[in-house]
Protein backbone atom coordinates (compact mmCIF):
# COMPACT_ATOMS: atom_id res chain seq x y z
CA UNK A 1 0.00 0.00 0.00
CA UNK A 2 0.94 3.54 -0.79
CA UNK A 3 1.46 5.84 2.11
CA UNK A 4 3.15 9.00 0.75
CA UNK A 5 2.31 10.90 -2.35
CA UNK A 6 -0.54 12.73 -3.99
CA UNK A 7 -4.08 11.98 -3.34
CA UNK A 8 -6.96 13.16 -4.55
CA UNK A 9 -10.60 12.94 -4.12
CA UNK A 10 -13.35 11.77 -6.23
CA UNK A 11 -16.75 10.54 -7.04
CA UNK A 12 -17.48 6.78 -6.48
CA UNK A 13 -17.35 4.26 -8.92
CA UNK A 14 -19.02 0.85 -9.52
CA UNK A 15 -15.17 -0.43 -9.95
CA UNK A 16 -14.44 0.93 -6.44
CA UNK A 17 -16.58 -1.56 -5.00
CA UNK A 18 -14.34 -4.04 -3.71
CA UNK A 19 -11.93 -1.74 -2.09
CA UNK A 20 -14.36 -0.20 -0.59
CA UNK A 21 -15.94 -3.32 1.15
CA UNK A 22 -12.34 -4.64 1.93
CA UNK A 23 -11.76 -0.75 4.15
CA UNK A 24 -15.38 -0.97 5.52
CA UNK A 25 -15.00 -4.28 6.54
CA UNK A 26 -12.12 -3.27 8.87
CA UNK A 27 -13.30 -1.92 12.09
CA UNK A 28 -9.99 -0.03 12.52
CA UNK A 29 -10.47 2.14 9.74
CA UNK A 30 -13.72 3.14 9.55
CA UNK A 31 -16.11 5.69 12.11
CA UNK A 32 -17.95 2.88 13.07
CA UNK A 33 -21.93 4.54 12.30
CA UNK A 34 -23.89 2.25 14.80
CA UNK A 35 -26.96 2.66 12.28
CA UNK A 36 -25.64 1.36 8.92
CA UNK A 37 -23.13 -1.69 8.64
CA UNK A 38 -22.36 -3.27 5.72
CA UNK A 39 -24.81 -4.28 3.75
CA UNK A 40 -26.33 -0.68 4.45
CA UNK A 41 -23.31 0.65 2.68
CA UNK A 42 -23.07 -1.37 -0.70
CA UNK A 43 -27.39 -1.13 -1.33
CA UNK A 44 -26.65 2.81 -0.82
CA UNK A 45 -23.52 3.07 -3.42
CA UNK A 46 -25.44 0.64 -5.33
CA UNK A 47 -28.56 2.74 -5.81
CA UNK A 48 -25.71 5.76 -6.44
CA UNK A 49 -26.25 7.62 -3.57
CA UNK A 50 -24.16 9.99 -3.19
CA UNK A 51 -20.17 8.96 -1.89
CA UNK A 52 -16.86 9.74 -2.68
CA UNK A 53 -13.58 7.97 -2.45
CA UNK A 54 -9.98 9.43 -1.55
CA UNK A 55 -7.48 7.30 -4.08
CA UNK A 56 -3.54 7.53 -3.47
CA UNK A 57 -1.16 7.40 -6.89
CA UNK A 58 1.32 4.63 -6.25
CA UNK A 59 4.47 3.86 -8.44
CA UNK A 60 2.03 1.89 -11.17
CA UNK A 61 -1.81 2.69 -9.93
CA UNK A 62 -4.47 4.26 -7.82
CA UNK A 63 -5.00 2.65 -4.69
CA UNK A 64 -8.20 3.45 -2.70
CA UNK A 65 -7.45 4.97 0.74
CA UNK A 66 -10.94 6.56 1.96
CA UNK A 67 -14.74 6.36 1.57
CA UNK A 68 -17.33 8.66 2.66
CA UNK A 69 -20.92 7.68 1.98
CA UNK A 70 -24.52 9.46 2.82
CA UNK A 71 -28.07 8.87 2.28
CA UNK A 72 -30.42 11.50 0.89
CA UNK A 73 -34.07 11.51 2.57
CA UNK A 74 -35.74 14.71 1.28
CA UNK A 75 -33.72 18.27 2.49
CA UNK A 76 -31.97 15.77 5.15
CA UNK A 77 -29.29 13.31 4.62
CA UNK A 78 -27.10 10.77 6.81
CA UNK A 79 -23.65 10.77 6.35
CA UNK A 80 -23.66 6.66 6.55
CA UNK A 81 -19.42 5.94 7.24
CA UNK A 82 -16.37 7.71 7.17
CA UNK A 83 -13.69 5.66 6.29
CA UNK A 84 -9.48 6.10 5.93
CA UNK A 85 -7.04 4.10 5.89
CA UNK A 86 -4.99 4.14 9.09
CA UNK A 87 -1.39 4.95 7.31
CA UNK A 88 -3.34 8.19 5.58
CA UNK A 89 -5.00 9.85 8.64
CA UNK A 90 -3.88 13.39 9.79
CA UNK A 91 -3.78 14.82 6.17
CA UNK A 92 -6.60 16.49 5.68
CA UNK A 93 -8.09 13.54 4.10
CA UNK A 94 -11.37 12.83 5.88
CA UNK A 95 -11.99 16.70 5.79
CA UNK A 96 -11.82 16.65 1.89
CA UNK A 97 -14.04 13.96 1.27
CA UNK A 98 -16.14 15.20 3.45
CA UNK A 99 -16.44 18.78 1.84
CA UNK A 100 -17.12 16.96 -1.74
CA UNK A 101 -19.66 14.88 -0.90
CA UNK A 102 -21.00 17.86 1.36
CA UNK A 103 -21.11 19.76 -2.18
CA UNK A 104 -22.92 16.99 -4.12
CA UNK A 105 -25.49 16.42 -1.30
CA UNK A 106 -26.34 20.67 -1.39
CA UNK A 107 -26.52 20.24 -4.89
CA UNK A 108 -28.86 17.05 -4.25
CA UNK A 109 -31.23 19.95 -2.31
CA UNK A 110 -30.54 19.04 1.52
CA UNK A 111 -30.51 21.24 3.95
CA UNK A 112 -29.19 19.29 6.87
CA UNK A 113 -26.70 16.89 7.11
CA UNK A 114 -26.46 14.45 10.23
CA UNK A 115 -23.65 11.64 11.11
CA UNK A 116 -23.91 9.15 13.72
CA UNK A 117 -20.84 7.93 15.09
CA UNK A 118 -20.32 5.18 17.46
CA UNK A 119 -18.98 6.44 21.23
CA UNK A 120 -15.02 5.68 20.74
CA UNK A 121 -14.55 6.33 17.08
CA UNK A 122 -12.06 9.07 16.66
CA UNK A 123 -11.79 9.44 12.56
CA UNK A 124 -15.18 10.43 11.36
CA UNK A 125 -15.44 13.24 14.97
CA UNK A 126 -12.19 14.68 13.96
CA UNK A 127 -13.57 15.39 10.07
CA UNK A 128 -17.11 16.29 11.44
CA UNK A 129 -15.38 18.73 13.84
CA UNK A 130 -13.08 20.26 11.52
CA UNK A 131 -15.97 20.91 9.06
CA UNK A 132 -18.02 23.05 11.61
CA UNK A 133 -20.33 20.09 12.56
CA UNK A 134 -22.23 20.68 16.01
CA UNK A 135 -22.26 17.46 18.07
CA UNK A 136 -25.92 16.90 20.14
CA UNK A 137 -25.01 15.73 23.63
CA UNK A 138 -27.51 13.34 25.67
CA UNK A 139 -29.09 12.24 22.10
CA UNK A 140 -29.86 8.14 22.65
CA UNK A 141 -29.69 5.99 19.58
CA UNK A 142 -33.21 3.56 19.95
CA UNK A 143 -33.53 1.17 17.42
CA UNK A 144 -36.35 -2.01 16.84
CA UNK A 145 -36.14 -5.18 14.63
CA UNK A 146 -39.38 -5.52 13.59
CA UNK A 147 -39.71 -9.66 13.96
CA UNK A 148 -41.64 -9.58 10.37
CA UNK A 149 -38.95 -10.43 7.49
CA UNK A 150 -39.80 -7.78 4.58
CA UNK A 151 -40.54 -10.92 2.69
CA UNK A 152 -43.43 -12.31 5.29
CA UNK A 153 -45.22 -8.81 5.42
CA UNK A 154 -47.41 -9.53 2.71
CA UNK A 155 -48.07 -12.86 3.15
CA UNK A 156 -49.22 -11.50 7.19
CA UNK A 157 -51.36 -8.73 5.42
CA UNK A 158 -52.87 -11.35 3.49
CA UNK A 159 -54.04 -13.01 7.06
CA UNK A 160 -54.76 -10.22 8.51
CA UNK A 161 -52.06 -10.60 10.68
CA UNK A 162 -50.29 -7.65 13.12
CA UNK A 163 -47.86 -7.22 15.75
CA UNK A 164 -49.19 -6.87 19.01
CA UNK A 165 -48.32 -4.24 21.03
CA UNK A 166 -45.44 -4.84 23.98
CA UNK A 167 -46.98 -4.87 27.60
CA UNK A 168 -49.93 -6.83 26.75
CA UNK A 169 -49.15 -9.60 28.57
CA UNK A 170 -48.68 -7.29 31.39
CA UNK A 171 -51.77 -5.85 31.31
CA UNK A 172 -53.80 -9.20 32.48
CA UNK A 173 -54.71 -8.88 35.40
CA UNK A 174 -55.32 -11.57 38.30
CA UNK A 175 -55.21 -15.19 36.47
CA UNK A 176 -51.97 -15.29 38.59
CA UNK A 177 -52.11 -19.24 38.06
CA UNK A 178 -52.92 -19.13 34.61
CA UNK A 179 -50.34 -16.90 33.49
CA UNK A 180 -47.56 -18.65 35.45
CA UNK A 181 -48.51 -21.80 33.93
CA UNK A 182 -48.46 -20.17 30.53
CA UNK A 183 -45.47 -18.94 31.16
CA UNK A 184 -43.33 -21.67 32.22
CA UNK A 185 -44.81 -24.29 29.81
CA UNK A 186 -45.50 -22.24 26.34
CA UNK A 187 -43.63 -18.57 26.36
CA UNK A 188 -40.01 -20.10 27.81
CA UNK A 189 -39.92 -23.10 25.96
CA UNK A 190 -40.83 -20.87 23.20
CA UNK A 191 -38.72 -17.96 23.71
CA UNK A 192 -35.91 -19.58 24.98
CA UNK A 193 -35.67 -22.94 23.41
CA UNK A 194 -31.84 -24.13 24.74
CA UNK A 195 -32.83 -23.22 27.80
CA UNK A 196 -35.72 -25.48 27.44
CA UNK A 197 -34.17 -28.06 26.49
CA UNK A 198 -31.62 -28.09 28.93
CA UNK A 199 -34.62 -28.21 31.35
CA UNK A 200 -36.24 -30.92 29.58
CA UNK A 201 -39.18 -28.77 28.36
CA UNK A 202 -40.65 -29.26 25.19
CA UNK A 203 -41.19 -26.34 23.07
CA UNK A 204 -45.30 -26.82 22.59
CA UNK A 205 -46.85 -26.21 18.94
CA UNK A 206 -50.44 -26.19 19.49
CA UNK A 207 -52.58 -25.82 23.08
CA UNK A 208 -56.04 -25.41 23.75
CA UNK A 209 -57.52 -22.57 25.71
CA UNK A 210 -61.03 -23.26 27.41
CA UNK A 211 -63.11 -21.63 29.49
CA UNK A 212 -66.14 -19.86 29.88
CA UNK A 213 -66.84 -16.44 27.53
CA UNK A 214 -64.83 -13.28 28.93
CA UNK A 215 -62.63 -14.74 30.77
CA UNK A 216 -59.77 -13.73 28.32
CA UNK A 217 -58.88 -16.66 26.78
CA UNK A 218 -58.61 -14.09 23.56
CA UNK A 219 -56.59 -11.77 25.68
CA UNK A 220 -54.73 -14.41 26.67
CA UNK A 221 -53.58 -15.78 23.31
CA UNK A 222 -52.42 -12.06 22.02
CA UNK A 223 -50.52 -11.57 25.62
CA UNK A 224 -48.18 -14.97 24.49
CA UNK A 225 -48.13 -13.23 20.83
CA UNK A 226 -46.86 -10.18 22.50
CA UNK A 227 -44.82 -11.75 24.92
CA UNK A 228 -42.74 -13.73 22.64
CA UNK A 229 -42.94 -11.12 19.76
CA UNK A 230 -44.23 -13.00 17.36
CA UNK A 231 -47.07 -11.92 14.62
CA UNK A 232 -50.62 -12.50 15.53
CA UNK A 233 -52.60 -14.31 12.90
CA UNK A 234 -56.45 -14.61 13.89
CA UNK A 235 -58.47 -17.21 11.47
CA UNK A 236 -62.05 -16.68 11.91
CA UNK A 237 -64.02 -19.77 10.74
CA UNK A 238 -67.34 -17.50 9.58
CA UNK A 239 -64.79 -15.22 7.60
CA UNK A 240 -63.16 -17.89 5.95
CA UNK A 241 -65.93 -19.98 4.62
CA UNK A 242 -67.03 -17.24 2.69
CA UNK A 243 -64.02 -16.41 1.79
CA UNK A 244 -63.00 -19.88 -0.84
CA UNK A 245 -65.77 -20.78 -2.93
CA UNK A 246 -64.56 -24.12 -2.21
CA UNK A 247 -66.08 -23.43 1.29
CA UNK A 248 -64.01 -23.48 4.60
CA UNK A 249 -62.45 -26.82 4.25
CA UNK A 250 -60.30 -24.96 1.18
CA UNK A 251 -60.21 -21.60 3.24
CA UNK A 252 -58.88 -23.46 5.86
CA UNK A 253 -56.06 -25.10 3.79
CA UNK A 254 -54.89 -22.20 1.72
CA UNK A 255 -54.42 -20.14 5.14
CA UNK A 256 -52.47 -22.88 6.78
CA UNK A 257 -50.09 -22.75 3.67
CA UNK A 258 -49.75 -18.80 3.76
CA UNK A 259 -48.78 -19.42 7.88
CA UNK A 260 -46.07 -21.97 6.42
CA UNK A 261 -44.49 -19.08 4.83
CA UNK A 262 -43.77 -17.27 7.87
CA UNK A 263 -41.07 -16.89 9.71
CA UNK A 264 -42.62 -16.85 13.68
CA UNK A 265 -46.25 -16.78 14.24
CA UNK A 266 -48.96 -17.31 16.52
CA UNK A 267 -52.16 -18.54 14.84
CA UNK A 268 -55.49 -18.02 16.91
CA UNK A 269 -58.64 -19.71 16.23
CA UNK A 270 -61.23 -18.79 18.58
CA UNK A 271 -64.31 -21.28 18.77
CA UNK A 272 -62.62 -24.09 17.51
CA UNK A 273 -65.77 -26.16 18.24
CA UNK A 274 -66.73 -24.12 14.67
CA UNK A 275 -63.88 -26.22 13.44
CA UNK A 276 -63.57 -29.11 15.23
CA UNK A 277 -66.74 -29.74 16.50
CA UNK A 278 -67.99 -33.32 17.02
CA UNK A 279 -68.14 -35.13 13.53
CA UNK A 280 -72.25 -36.81 13.15
CA UNK A 281 -71.23 -40.27 13.31
CA UNK A 282 -72.03 -41.94 9.36
CA UNK A 283 -73.27 -38.50 7.97
CA UNK A 284 -70.41 -37.20 5.18
CA UNK A 285 -71.44 -33.92 5.88
CA UNK A 286 -69.53 -30.96 5.15
CA UNK A 287 -68.51 -29.91 9.09
CA UNK A 288 -67.21 -33.54 8.99
CA UNK A 289 -64.97 -32.24 5.87
CA UNK A 290 -63.93 -29.73 7.86
CA UNK A 291 -63.34 -31.16 10.96
CA UNK A 292 -61.08 -33.78 8.80
CA UNK A 293 -59.45 -31.21 6.86
CA UNK A 294 -58.27 -29.56 10.88
CA UNK A 295 -57.31 -32.29 11.85
CA UNK A 296 -54.96 -33.44 8.70
CA UNK A 297 -53.53 -29.71 9.48
CA UNK A 298 -51.97 -29.81 12.22
CA UNK A 299 -49.72 -32.23 11.96
CA UNK A 300 -47.83 -30.28 9.06
CA UNK A 301 -47.94 -27.51 11.21
CA UNK A 302 -46.34 -28.79 13.78
CA UNK A 303 -42.80 -30.05 11.79
CA UNK A 304 -42.16 -25.95 11.59
CA UNK A 305 -40.33 -24.42 14.65
CA UNK A 306 -41.13 -20.53 16.11
CA UNK A 307 -44.73 -21.32 15.83
CA UNK A 308 -47.84 -21.80 18.04
CA UNK A 309 -51.57 -22.40 17.30
CA UNK A 310 -53.81 -21.27 20.26
CA UNK A 311 -57.30 -23.14 19.94
CA UNK A 312 -59.85 -21.28 21.73
CA UNK A 313 -63.21 -23.27 23.07
CA UNK A 314 -66.04 -22.31 25.70
CA UNK A 315 -66.57 -26.14 26.27
CA UNK A 316 -63.95 -28.98 25.48
CA UNK A 317 -66.67 -31.02 26.03
CA UNK A 318 -67.58 -30.07 22.18
CA UNK A 319 -64.72 -31.00 20.85
CA UNK A 320 -64.16 -33.80 18.47
CA UNK A 321 -62.41 -36.49 20.42
CA UNK A 322 -59.76 -37.34 17.54
CA UNK A 323 -58.76 -33.82 17.64
CA UNK A 324 -57.21 -34.19 21.27
CA UNK A 325 -56.28 -37.78 20.68
CA UNK A 326 -52.23 -37.99 21.14
CA UNK A 327 -49.88 -35.95 18.79
CA UNK A 328 -52.09 -32.79 18.17
CA UNK A 329 -51.98 -30.59 21.62
CA UNK A 330 -49.54 -30.39 23.83
CA UNK A 331 -51.90 -28.62 26.68
CA UNK A 332 -55.14 -28.30 27.21
CA UNK A 333 -55.59 -25.27 29.67
CA UNK A 334 -58.25 -23.66 31.55
CA UNK A 335 -58.69 -20.17 31.90
CA UNK A 336 -60.97 -18.85 34.32
CA UNK A 337 -63.61 -17.41 35.86
CA UNK A 338 -61.61 -14.33 36.47
CA UNK A 339 -60.70 -14.09 40.10
CA UNK A 340 -61.04 -10.56 42.01
CA UNK A 341 -58.02 -8.96 40.38
CA UNK A 342 -58.65 -10.22 37.21
CA UNK A 343 -62.09 -8.58 37.55
CA UNK A 344 -60.82 -5.63 38.73
CA UNK A 345 -58.66 -5.19 35.44
CA UNK A 346 -61.34 -5.92 33.20
CA UNK A 347 -63.89 -3.04 34.87
CA UNK A 348 -60.58 -0.73 34.60
CA UNK A 349 -60.69 -1.57 31.35
CA UNK A 350 -64.36 -1.16 30.33
CA UNK A 351 -64.63 2.31 32.97
CA UNK A 352 -61.31 3.81 31.64
CA UNK A 353 -63.27 6.39 29.21
CA UNK A 354 -66.02 6.91 31.58
CA UNK A 355 -66.20 9.48 34.57
CA UNK A 356 -66.28 6.79 37.85
CA UNK A 357 -64.68 8.52 40.60
CA UNK A 358 -67.98 7.71 42.79
CA UNK A 359 -68.34 4.26 42.65
CA UNK A 360 -67.37 1.82 45.03
CA UNK A 361 -64.75 -0.46 42.82
CA UNK A 362 -64.18 -2.91 45.64
CA UNK A 363 -68.40 -3.84 45.87
CA UNK A 364 -68.29 -4.39 42.29
CA UNK A 365 -65.26 -6.12 42.03
CA UNK A 366 -67.28 -8.20 44.87
CA UNK A 367 -70.85 -8.15 43.02
CA UNK A 368 -69.28 -9.35 39.58
CA UNK A 369 -67.89 -12.70 41.22
CA UNK A 370 -71.61 -13.26 42.56
CA UNK A 371 -72.46 -12.92 39.12
CA UNK A 372 -69.75 -14.93 36.91
CA UNK A 373 -70.15 -17.47 40.14
CA UNK A 374 -73.70 -17.28 40.43
CA UNK A 375 -77.02 -19.30 39.01
CA UNK A 376 -76.95 -21.62 41.49
CA UNK A 377 -74.13 -23.42 39.11
CA UNK A 378 -70.48 -22.23 40.58
CA UNK A 379 -67.73 -24.40 38.68
CA UNK A 380 -65.57 -26.22 40.73
CA UNK A 381 -62.38 -24.39 42.02
CA UNK A 382 -60.25 -22.94 39.67
CA UNK A 383 -57.01 -24.69 41.48
CA UNK A 384 -58.37 -27.63 40.22
CA UNK A 385 -57.65 -27.45 36.84
CA UNK A 386 -54.11 -26.31 36.18
CA UNK A 387 -53.02 -29.02 38.25
CA UNK A 388 -55.35 -31.73 37.17
CA UNK A 389 -54.03 -30.61 33.82
CA UNK A 390 -50.36 -29.87 33.53
CA UNK A 391 -48.68 -30.56 36.94
CA UNK A 392 -46.57 -33.95 36.29
CA UNK A 393 -45.75 -34.38 33.18
CA UNK A 394 -43.66 -31.51 30.93
CA UNK A 395 -46.85 -33.04 27.96
CA UNK A 396 -50.13 -33.52 29.30
CA UNK A 397 -52.76 -33.96 27.12
CA UNK A 398 -55.63 -34.22 29.65
CA UNK A 399 -59.02 -33.53 27.74
CA UNK A 400 -61.30 -32.77 31.35
CA UNK A 401 -63.95 -31.47 30.41
CA UNK A 402 -66.03 -29.90 33.55
CA UNK A 403 -70.13 -29.13 32.35
CA UNK A 404 -70.02 -26.68 35.29
CA UNK A 405 -67.36 -24.86 32.81
CA UNK A 406 -69.10 -24.86 29.87
CA UNK A 407 -72.50 -24.45 31.33
CA UNK A 408 -71.33 -21.57 33.61
CA UNK A 409 -73.87 -18.37 32.33
CA UNK A 410 -73.19 -14.86 32.85
CA UNK A 411 -70.02 -14.23 31.71
CA UNK A 412 -68.15 -10.75 32.48
CA UNK A 413 -68.74 -9.49 28.90
CA UNK A 414 -72.27 -9.54 29.88
CA UNK A 415 -71.17 -7.53 32.98
CA UNK A 416 -71.04 -3.98 31.42
CA UNK A 417 -74.92 -4.81 29.41
CA UNK A 418 -76.19 -5.93 32.95
CA UNK A 419 -78.98 -3.25 33.73
CA UNK A 420 -77.76 -3.43 37.45
CA UNK A 421 -77.00 -0.11 39.36
CA UNK A 422 -73.79 -0.68 40.92
CA UNK A 423 -73.50 0.41 44.68
CA UNK A 424 -72.24 3.79 45.05
CA UNK A 425 -69.49 3.88 47.88
CA UNK A 426 -70.79 5.01 50.96
CA UNK A 427 -70.47 8.82 51.90
N1 LIG B 1 -57.37 -10.85 33.19
C1 LIG B 1 -57.80 -9.79 32.51
N2 LIG B 1 -57.24 -8.57 32.70
C2 LIG B 1 -57.67 -7.51 32.01
N3 LIG B 1 -58.65 -7.54 31.09
C3 LIG B 1 -59.24 -8.72 30.85
C4 LIG B 1 -58.85 -9.92 31.54
N4 LIG B 1 -59.61 -10.93 31.10
C5 LIG B 1 -60.44 -10.41 30.20
N5 LIG B 1 -60.23 -9.10 30.04
C6 LIG B 1 -60.99 -8.20 29.16
O1 LIG B 1 -62.31 -8.73 29.08
C7 LIG B 1 -62.79 -8.75 27.74
C8 LIG B 1 -63.13 -10.16 27.33
O2 LIG B 1 -61.96 -10.95 27.29
P1 LIG B 1 -61.66 -11.99 26.11
O3 LIG B 1 -60.19 -12.21 26.11
O4 LIG B 1 -62.28 -11.55 24.84
O5 LIG B 1 -62.40 -13.28 26.67
P2 LIG B 1 -62.72 -14.64 25.92
O6 LIG B 1 -61.87 -14.70 24.72
O7 LIG B 1 -62.40 -15.68 26.93
O8 LIG B 1 -64.17 -14.58 25.60
C9 LIG B 1 -61.70 -8.13 26.91
O9 LIG B 1 -62.03 -6.77 26.69
C10 LIG B 1 -60.47 -8.23 27.74
O10 LIG B 1 -59.63 -7.13 27.47
MG1 LIG C 1 -62.56 -14.83 22.77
Amino acid sequence: MVTEGPWRVREFHVGDLDAAVRLWDNPAVSSEAPAFGLSDLIAAVRSHEPAVVAVARGAHSEELVGTAVATVSGDRAWVMRISLAAAWRHRGIGSAMLGELERRLVAAGVHRIQCLLAGDSEIGALALEHAGYAARPGVVFYERLEPVHPGSAGVLGQLGGRMVRAGAWDQLGGMVKEKELIERRVILPLAQPRLAGRLGLVPPRAIVLFGPPGTGKTTFAKGVASRLGWPFVELFPSRLAGESPAGLAAALREAFALVAELDKVVVFIDEVEEIAGMRQPRTASAAQGVTNEMLKLIPPFREQDERLLICATNSVRALDSAFLRHGRFDYVIPVGPPDPAARAAIWDRYLAAVPHGDLDMTAIVEESRQRVHGSGRSPAPLSRYPAATVAGSARTRSTTADPAISGVSGSPSCLVNSSSVWPLRAA
